[in-house]
């Protein structure tokens, strides 16, 4: 099935005449994100102010932060579902970029809401965490072999490895789930459909599977 949209085309054309460039910045965003993190342990004990204000905008970095996972997510449900659309295809062409500052501002995020705060009050425990948070935390460590792999390095290194490697992000969906089940109504219920999809189009790729019988017959 294929969807058109056309607007879409013309910012189709202008995203992929200017990857190298769109690639740039994302690149200074990363640099920005773990600038941004080092601030914030200077700013906590220098002007806590602006730390409570920034780490208000950190809320709505994991909110960011969820959407550009589930979006990540995307061009692989719709690839399943044999549905082409225009836009998952631009997607894909920033698809490394968008996991890795989906996975940095989660940093950010989780830095400026809970780490931060108790690395400078040295009390930095498990018991400090709430439930929720640990859900966020071992989304965070399951998804980090996904992220520091998420090169052409990596991926010609570890070969048809790596593609096991990325699929933690399965693994780390649920934890991100329970993580945002918790905190926010809209965000769950999008997450829920993003991963009803996914565990749809994973069922029909099963059943199209060719059988054992199939293949000898
Ligand atoms: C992939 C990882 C994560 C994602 C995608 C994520 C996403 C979110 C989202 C969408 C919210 C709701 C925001 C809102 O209410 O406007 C939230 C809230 C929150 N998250 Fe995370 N999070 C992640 C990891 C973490 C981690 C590791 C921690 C702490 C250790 C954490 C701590 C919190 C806290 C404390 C809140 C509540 C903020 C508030 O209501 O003021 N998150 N997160």
């Amino acid at each position: 099935m294929t969807i058109h949209l056309p607007f879409w085309i013309p910012i189709h054309t202008v995203l992929a005449t200017n990857q190298k460039t769109i690639k740039s910045v994302f690149f200074i965003l990363y640099l920005l994100g773990f600038l941004g993190i080092g601030f914030g342990f200077f700013l906590f004990n220098s002007n806590l102010e602006l730390y409570v204000t920034l780490a208000e905008l950190a809320t709505k970095f994991g909110t960011i932060s969820l959407y550009l996972f589930l979006l990540t997510l995307v061009p692989g449900i719709l690839q399943r579902l044999n549905v082409v659309v225009l836009l998952s295809t631009s997607v894909v062409l920033f698809r490394r970029q968008i996991g890795i500052v989906m996975y940095i501002l989660a940093l950010l995020h989780s830095f400026y809401l809970s780490i931060i705060p108790q690395v400078m009050t040295s009390d930095l425990r498990l018991q400090n965490f709430a439930t929720r948070e640990i859900y966020g935390l071992i989304a965070i460590l399951i998804l980090f072999p996904v992220w520091i792999t998420s090169n052409d390095v990596s991926q010609k290194k570890f070969g048809r490895f790596w593609k096991s490697i990325q699929r933690l992000t399965y693994i780390a969906m649920f934890f991100i789930y329970l993580h945002v089940a918790a905190i926010e109504k809209s965000a769950q219920l999008l997450t829920a459909i993003v991963i009803l999809l996914e565990i749809i189009s994973w069922i029909k790729i099963w059943l199209r599977r060719p059988t054992r019988t199939n293949l000898t017959s």
